[in-house]
Formats: structure tokens, sequence, C-alpha cells
């Protein structure tokens, strides 16, 4: 199994190019399943879980060739309702399929897509909302089985008990071509939701966003073939950006754009970088010595829990000590057992991590543990004295293009092996 080795201790100076959102790219991928037309997808990473997508697309009998960053897709006249347990276990947001064979077939068999490593991470909002618009469904044998009767979902006002960036995608897509009205109140805010609603109107669909948290979807008969561009990836270029932090490193993040990272860019300037939007994307200069800053994550537009693994890594070098509040997922404190192998001072107490900032890391042999906590041991190895070993690293393959390249040039001394 791969692993990747870092010699810490470097400072990084360079560009690094932020590749297309993995966040946008799957559900905009899923949205193929509404039209029987020909779609063209541009700036799609080539990621483990964009694959994961384009195998469990593949399978209901959509066909997929892919050329460089493009994708074009072709459905074929015989798509199949049932999303099978082995592609859909692999990651969670298959269940987004769901929505959309429901709304066009007016029946679905999706397996349910279980717990991992972050939370026990639910469906009961998108199978909810699904009942309001008219769906029978049932959890049969590890399935979620659903039907509509007479074949046609019906819009319905729903409100979300909480707020979830599955679920509104899910919903707005089934709602696409459902008949009548779906209002939507506390939907999720995440740009990314908002990359999914361009494609759909480019599709023929009418999805309106209002009072920012509520949307309306009015329902059409059919929709036609889309072609579009991935927004670029936010978590990825926060990622880069705090790997300049600590690093005491100096930055240029091409394509990254600011109106999405507000409050991160306002968190990083409070720990000392210094940051500056550029009409190319956003410089970012490390500070000699790391502020030591209470943060909290939060749905969009707040602090995302995506980026809360790779903040604590800054904070373990901080001048002083802060907390960490996770108030998304659950159980999202897996990399703190490993930066503790760094010599990092990190205690969990419930939802929060209170860190202790030391001088120095040393570099160790850790494990990734999901995805965003493999970053974290990224940062942390970039600073480490010595060598670091990271195994498990399919898991970064599943959101990091071309990570160690990247890195390396912009000065890391950081290989595959
Ligand atoms: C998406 C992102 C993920 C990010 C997360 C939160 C994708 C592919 N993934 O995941 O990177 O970390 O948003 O920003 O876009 N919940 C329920 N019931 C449900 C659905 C969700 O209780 O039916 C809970 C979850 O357990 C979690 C919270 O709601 O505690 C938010 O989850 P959600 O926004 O749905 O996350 P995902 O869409 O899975």
């Amino acid at each position: 199994m791969d692993k990747i080795s870092i010699l810490g201790g470097k400072t990084l100076e360079g560009t690094i190019t932020i590749s297309g959102s993995k966040n946008a790219a799957l559900p905009i991928l899923v949205s193929s399943l509404l039209t029987r037309e020909i779609s063209n997808l541009d700036n799609v990473p080539n990621l483990l879980d964009i694959t994961t997508m384009k195998e469990l697309l593949i399978s209901l009998g959509i066909k997929i060739v892919a050329k460089e960053k493009s994708l074009f897709i072709e459905p074929s006249n015989n798509i199949s309702t049932h999303a099978d347990y082995e592609l859909v276990r692999k990651m969670r947001a298959s269940v987004l399929v769901l929505g959309p064979l429901l709304a066009r077939f007016g029946e679905a068999e999706v397996s349910l897509p279980g717990g991992c490593a972050i939370g026990s991470r639910p469906v009961d909002i998108h199978i909810n909302a699904l009942k309001k618009m008219g769906a029978k469904l049932e959890i049969k044998d590890g399935y979620i089985k659903a039907s509509v009767p007479n074949k046609k979902l019906v819009g319905a006002d729903i409100t979300f008990p909480k707020v979830s960036v599955g679920a509104t995608e899910n919903i707005i897509m089934a709602a696409c071509l459902a008949k009548g009205k779906t209002i939507i109140r506390n939907a999720a805010l995440e740009p990314e939701i908002d990359d999914l609603i361009t494609v759909l109107n480019k599709m023929g669909a009418n999805v309106y966003r209002l009072d920012s948290n509520k949307i309306e979807v009015e329902g059409v008969i059919s929709l036609k073939g889309f072609s579009h561009s991935v927004m670029p990836d936010r978590i990825e270029a926060g990622t880069y950006a705090m790997a300049a932090v600590i690093t005491a490193g100096r930055i240029e993040l091409l394509k990254a754009e600011e109106k999405y990272l507000k409050n991160v860019i306002k968190y990083l300037n409070r720990v000392g970088a210094k940051i500056e939007s550029t009409n190319n994307g956003i410089n970012i200069e490390g500070p000699k010595v790391i502020n030591n800053i209470d943060m909290k994550t939060e749905v969009y537009p707040g602090f995302p829990t995506d980026l809360q693994a790779q903040a604590m890594a800054l904070m373990s070098v901080a001048e002083g000590s802060s907390v960490i509040e996770e108030s998304i997922f659950e159980n999202r404190f897996m990399h703190i057992a490993e930066l503790v192998r760094f010599g990092a001072n990190i205690k969990n107490k419930g939802v929060k991590a209170h860190i202790v900032g030391c001088k120095v890391l040393n570099g160790a042999q850790v494990m990734a543990t999901d995805l965003r906590a493999s970053s974290s041991l990224i940062l942390a190895g970039l600073r480490a004295e010595g060598e670091t070993i990271i195994n498990r690293v399919y898991h970064l393959d599943r959101g990091y293009e071309n990570l160690e390249k990247k890195l390396s040039m912009c000065g890391a001394n950081i290989r595959r092996i």
C-alpha cells in the first residue's frame, strides 16, 4: 500500500493551481441521471471519489468518456434504478442518486451508505423530505427501497430540521422533475450547491435561491443536457493556505476564490498570516510566530468542518493555548491521536479539543484515518523536524489531486513510497 514520506522543515514558496471542487463535481455528475441528453463536464479533478461516482453511474447505465479534465456523459435508454452496496458503501455522496432516480423513474433501490469514521451520518433528512414529496420509502436488507405512486413526485413545502448539504442537493434534484413547486427551508448555503443549481438551470430547470437559506424549485417535464466547468475547490485552497502558514512560507494559490473563503481568511489573518487577493487568486504569507486562536466549525459561511483538522495542526505549533470546537460531526477528532505522535499537546473533551502550542514537532509514523484528517498530518509533517511517514494515503487520494507534485513545486521534500 502507498505511503507518503516527508522530510519536514522546509519553508514553502511557489505557486499552486487549485483543482476543480470535489464536492461540487460529485452532485453535478449525479444530475446527469435527470436527462436523456449528452452532457459535458469540464475541470473535473482526478480523484478517487470522482472515480467511485463514475463507477456508480456507469453501473446504472450511463456511459462516461474522460479526456483530460473533461467528462462526456451519455445516458443509455436503459437506466437501472438499483445502486448497489459494493459501490455506495465506498462513499456517502452516492446516496445523492436517490432523489434523481426517484424523480425520473418513480422508483429506486439505493444501498444505505452506512456510517464512517467521522460520525454516524444518517440520511433521515433526505428520506423524510422525499416522503413529503409523495414517495413511499422503507429500509429493508440494508437498502432504501423507494417508489412513487403514479411515478411522479409532487412538490412540497419542506423545512429541514438541520442544515444538510447532501439533503439540500438530493431534494433540489428530485424537485426539478416533480409536479409543481417545492420549497426547501433551512437549506444549506454551500457554494457547491449553487454550482449544482447553475447546472440544473442550464438543463432547463427552475431553481431559485430566495432569502439565502430558502430554495424554490418549479418542476418541469424533462431536462436537457449541460455543458459546465466545475468551480475551484475551496477546501483544497484552504489546506494549501495553511501549508504556507505552518511553514512560514509564501504561496500563490491560482484560481482560489476569496469570496468563498471569507471566514477562513479571517481566521488565518488572526493567526498572523498576510493574505492578498489578486485577479488570479490569493497570495498568502505565513507569520514567523503563529497566534493561538479559538475557533468553532459552523455551517457555511462559518468556518468549514472540512478545514478543522488542518487548523488543529496549525494550533499545535501556535504561541499559546487554544480551543477548537467541532459542531457539525460528533466524532471528527480522529487526527488528535495521530498529531500527538508528532509531539503535539492536544486533549479532547467532548466536542472540544484543547491544544497547547509547542515549539517543535518531530517527524513520526502516522496513519491517515479520514480524508481531511490526512491533510492535517501532511501539514504537521511539513513543519516537523525529521522524516514523517503517512500510511493509508488512499484517504488523501479521495480528495487532493496531485498533492505531492503541488507541494514539491513549492519546495517540499515529499514523495510517495
Ligand atoms: C457534505 C460534504 C462534506 C462536509 C459536510 C459538512 C460533500 C460530498 N460532502 O457532506 O465534505 O464535511 O457536507 O459541511 O459535499 N445529517 C443528519 N441526517 C441527514 C443528513 C445529515 O443528521 O439525513 C447530519 C450529519 O450527520 C452531520 C450534519 O447533518 O452531522 C451535516 O451533514 P451534511 O451536511 O449532510 O454532510 P454531507 O452532505 O454528508
